[in-house]
């Protein structure tokens, strides 16, 4: 097995982006350092130490953590706002053998912290306990059902905490105690899988989904929950192949899918290839628009060069036209870069027209940033949006090496940056609401010191992530990187 030929399963992110971010040229960024707990460490300017016996994803911060640790009345620097009241969760892999054939596989592990009344009153942290983890189950084998890692996202809808790994169902989650209730099919009505990116309406409260499968009729469902978390429609979408989809879109009227050529491998998984994935770009790649809700019968396809994007900013209809901001990437799993594609990344925007019989499509170069783990203010899912918030990273052959978070004004095209300091690293941030207008709010984001070994909770101003954290909240132990976190006011 060639692991390196698949190291960006999901996260996408090319070693050439990581020379340009190590050299500064694009960012236009206010570089100004943490305040708070970096300050330790910012004398410290030396990358972290890299074994090159050990396969990156288990060593550093991407190592698992052991101990299952509850902890209450957290040390808080600088000041967390009242208003902040709720539980942030954040999902991940974390093998509890020690051992896993890549990051993607490790048992998926939750990491939350509560804030209530300016201070962090608990942390907790415990394995999703799904039957791969309580089963023992050999990766590599098929997943489905609730054999699956569940280790990639958080999902909090209907008054339920869900956990997603893409491949296979969800598990319900107690949000108090990280306690695993059981796997989630929604009343038997969920057979296969379940995307870790579903997306919520703010219009109606509607959850709209998918998930693919790898053989069969059904390699595309699209489904949509009800605001009570009811499911109330499953219907088939018809492709060619089965290929890795990790998110879609939606907008007031529409859903978004794009169908790149990574396609499902039955010969390499037959052979035991934990990763049965392929970039075939003589399948061609496509972007689908249909209604929101379906019928999927009337979904409608614009070609388009090959490419893959594992995540969007958000999407939102512009008259005819519906928009859709991206992390691009040239390609995927093609050839043996450690860390991905071999091209250069870049956030793009998609503009595909609908007004006549034929969708047609434009794309438009937002930045060169190597910008990955987008996120967006939610309230504003599926309408136009202004602002994105992304994980930055540096240059670094051997190993992903997060760094700060960035911030894209898709209005005014600026482009901003917190630069937590050399020795630490942030993950994806969560956007939490202040007051109704877009981006009046924090981001919440766990951050490592490679210094110390510590990790901290980093709260940031939305609209200024370039100031710092105005807040960071120590943690009892080191949260190794993880992949997509949700906040659950109280
Ligand atoms: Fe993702």
């Amino acid at each position: 097995m060639n692991y390196r030929k698949f190291g960006a399963l999901h996260l996408g992110i090319g070693r050439r982006p990581f020379l340009r971010v190590a050299s500064g040229a694009t960012l236009g960024a206010s570089m100004s350092r943490g305040f708070l707990l970096g300050c330790a460490s910012s004398s410290s300017n030396i990358a972290e130490p890299f074994d090159a016996t050990t396969p990156w994803w288990l060593q550093g911060n991407f190592a698992p953590v052991y101990d299952e640790v509850a902890a209450t009345d957290l040390e808080v620097h600088g000041a967390i706002p009242s208003a902040l009241d709720g539980r942030y969760v954040r999902n991940g892999s974390n093998p509890a053998s020690g051992e896993s054939a890549h990051w993607f596989f490790g048992d998926g592990m939750l990491h939350s912290v509560e804030l209530r009344g300016g201070r962090a009153t608990a942390y907790r942290n415990r394995w999703v306990e799904t039957g791969q983890l309580t089963g023992g189950t050999v990766p590599g084998n098929v997943p489905g059902g609730g054999n699956n890692a569940s280790n990639v996202s958080a999902i909090h809808h209907a008054g339920k905490l869900l956990t997603s790994g893409e491949v296979g169902l969800p598990f319900e989650i107690d949000a108090n105690d990280l306690s695993t209730v059981g796997v989630y099919d929604f009343g038997g009505k969920l057979t296969q899988s379940f995307t870790a990116h579903p997306k919520i309406d703010p219009a109606t409260g509607y959850l709209h989904s998918f998930g693919y499968w790898f053989f069969g009729e059904d390699l595309l469902l699209y489904h949509v929950t009800d605001e009570a978390g009811a499911l109330v429609s499953t219907q088939r979408i018809e492709v060619g192949q089965s290929s890795m989809m990790h998110s879609f879109a939606i907008t007031e009227e529409d859903v978004v899918f794009w169908e790149a050529p990574v396609l499902f491998d039955l010969e390499a998984a037959v052979a035991g290839d934990p990763v049965p994935f392929v970039w075939d770009p003589g399948y061609g790649a496509r972007i689908g628009v249909m209604p929101l809700g379906g019928p999927t019968e009337s979904i409608r396809w614009v070609e388009v060069d090959p490419f893959y994007v594992f995540h969007e900013v958000n999407a939102y209809r512009d008259g005819d036209d519906v928009i859709v901001d991206v992390c691009w990437h040239p390609d995927m799993f093609n050839g043996s870069d450690l860390v991905g594609g071999t091209g250069e990344s870049a956030l793009k925007r998609w503009r595909i027209n609908t007004a006549g019989e034929q969708l047609s499509y434009a794309e438009e170069l937002i930045a060169t940033n190597p910008f990955e783990l987008p996120s967006h203010d939610r309230r504003f899912s599926g309408r136009k949006h202004r602002h994105g918030w992304f994980v930055a990273t540096r240059d670094d052959p051997q190993t992903i090496d997060f760094a700060g978070i960035g911030h894209v004004d898709y209005r005014t095209g600026a482009i901003s940056e917190w630069d937590p300091g050399r020795t630490r690293h942030a993950g994806e941030a969560f956007f939490v609401p202040e007051s109704s207008g877009e981006a009046e709010g924090w981001l919440l984001t766990f951050v490592y010191d490679h210094a110390s070994r510590r990790s901290v909770l980093a709260i940031l101003e939305a609209e200024n992530v370039a100031a710092g954290p105005i807040a960071e909240v120590a943690l009892p132990q080191r949260v190794p990187y993880g992949f997509h976190g949700v906040w659950i006011p109280s």
